[in-house]
């Protein structure tokens, strides 16, 4: 057996940053690492070529009599940048006190391995353990899989045979407290891109006769949110998901220190949807936000430049909760911001990716489907007691405000729900520098994975 740890600082010293073409010798090593790591516990490997990075497929168990379960995962990370706020290399993974730091630790190569080491402190134990079990790991996550609805429709047939797919990539609020995610928000995104003369102009010459960009842009952004913070875009919130009665009282269990929360985000005063607490709002509602804004000069501001620009952009992202339908929001979006632009300016919106949102209802509860699939249900629960025991305290039913839009894919294309075992905690600094995974929460989150798969096989 191997040391966990010790394979995951293997695995971050490839730096595999899907979105930067610079990074092929990065995204190559942690593949071909991964890969065979997971050849020598057993598994036979594929490795299905896309478009642009490859999926690795490893499977192990035959028989089609027993349950079986894909784990997923995703060898990608995101940038490292800015480099220089990092208090150790990126890409050089440190140990400091009980935390591992570097690009990946937590999203999502710590938990990943956390789940191939389960898998391989069982098959040592048991070989002929009486599970089947196919890790599913991508590397185009972190620039929004578009290769995995193709990849997905072209493996349906195997992979549909599948009871339930097992992930790590959620998150937990902290050390002790386990959340088993139950839905996920989806995304909109797109530019806005705003163009009125035909090149940069003195504002000296010209200045007074023509509409700047920035702001015609600033103006129909501002249409965007009403006074209350909701989205002020008709129809917006018409199909979102009420709210169970058991999720709000689930969400109390996670926590109602709003103070703590304001202090965390450094803000003086919470600016969410009215009738929601922020710890409702930031999983039960739809957002739009600005992810970026631009224009015009953007020197320093010792020096004038006194010019009207020709152009101007805003990058604009949507979180969507269950039900809302990505096509159908950005269409409403789309024709909200047409109406409200001023007719003598050219304006482009460019559709950038989506993500549909997602739910699954634990057994028990009162909208549990009827017709939940039994192997399903054994997995929850197998998650339940497992985390139960190895945690000390049970844990909470939660939907995420984060996105992992494949998990719907799955949920389309294969028909096929997912157990989301929650490991990262707010601290990890997912998508920021310094980012770190807890090592005390992946040496029990790994007890919890072996506890699972092996009730699954041995009921
Ligand atoms: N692991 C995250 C999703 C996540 C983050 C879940 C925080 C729970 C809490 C995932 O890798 C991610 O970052 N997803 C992106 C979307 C993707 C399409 C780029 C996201 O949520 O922004
Ligand atoms: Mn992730």
């Amino acid at each position: 057996m191997f040391d966990p740890i010790e394979k995951l600082k293997e695995f971050i010293r490839y730096p595999s940053v899907s979105a930067d073409s610079n990074f092929g010798e990065g995204m190559l090593g942690a593949q071909t690492f991964l890969s065979n790591l997971l050849a020598s516990i057993g598994f036979e490997v594929e490795v299905v070529k896309t478009d642009l990075h490859p999926i690795i497929l490893a499977s192990r168990g035959s028989n089609p009599e027993w349950p079986y379960v894909i784990i997923y995962g995703h060898y990608d990370v995101q940038p490292a940048d800015p480099l220089n706020l990092w208090d150790s290399p990126a890409f050089e993974p440190e140990q400091r006190g009980e935390r591992l730091y570097g690009r990946g630790t937590a999203d999502n190569k710590g938990p990943l391995m956390t789940h191939v080491a389960a898998v391989a402190k069982l098959l040592e134990r048991d070989p002929d353990l009486p599970l089947r079990i196919t890790f599913m790991v991508e590397g185009e996550e972190e620039m929004g899989s578009p290769s995995f609805p193709k990849f997905l429709e072209r493996y349906k047939d195997r992979l549909g045979e599948a009871d339930f797919v097992f992930l790590s990539d959620t998150g937990i609020p902290n050390e002790d407290q386990v959340v088993i995610t139950c839905g996920l928000r989806g995304l909109v995104l797109f530019d806005i891109e705003v163009t009125t003369a035909k090149s940069d102009l003195h504002s000296g010459l010209h200045g007074g006769v023509l509409r700047n960009p920035i702001q015609a842009l600033a103006e129909v952004c501002a249409t965007l949110h009403g006074p209350d913070g909701r989205v002020n875009i008709p129809g917006f919130y018409d199909d979102v998901l009420d709210v169970e009665p058991w999720e709000r009282d689930e969400l109390v269990k996670y926590g109602t220190d709003t103070a703590a929360y304001k202090k965390f985000l450094g803000i003086p005063e919470f600016y969410a949807a009215e009738g929601f607490t922020p710890f409702e709002a930031v999983r039960f509602m739809p957002t739009l936000d600005f992810n970026g804004i631009g224009g015009g000069y953007q020197g320093e501001g010792s020096k004038s430049k006194t010019v009207i620009p020709s152009t101007a952009f805003a990058k604009v992202s949507c979180r969507l909760v269950a039900n809302q339908d990505p096509k159908k929001i950005r269409a409403l979006l789309y024709d909200a911001i047409a109406a409200r632009m001023p007719k003598d300016v050219t304006f482009k919106l460019i559709d950038q990716h989506e993500g549909t949102p997602y739910v699954v209802v634990p057994p028990n509860r009162t909208n549990t489907p009827a017709d939940q699939p039994p192997v399903l249900a054994k997995g929850f629960r197998a998650a339940h007691s497992a985390i139960t025991d190895v945690f000390g305290k049970e844990p909470l039913y939660l939907r995420e405000g984060g996105s992992v839009p494949i998990i719907a894919d799955i949920k389309r294309v294969l028909g096929l729900d997912s157990v989301m075992f929650g490991l990262f905690l707010p601290e990890d600094n997912l998508h920021a520098p310094n980012e770190s995974f807890h090592l005390g929460v992946m040496e029990r989150g790994l007890k919890v994975s072996e506890q699972v798969l092996g009730k699954l096989a041995r009921g």
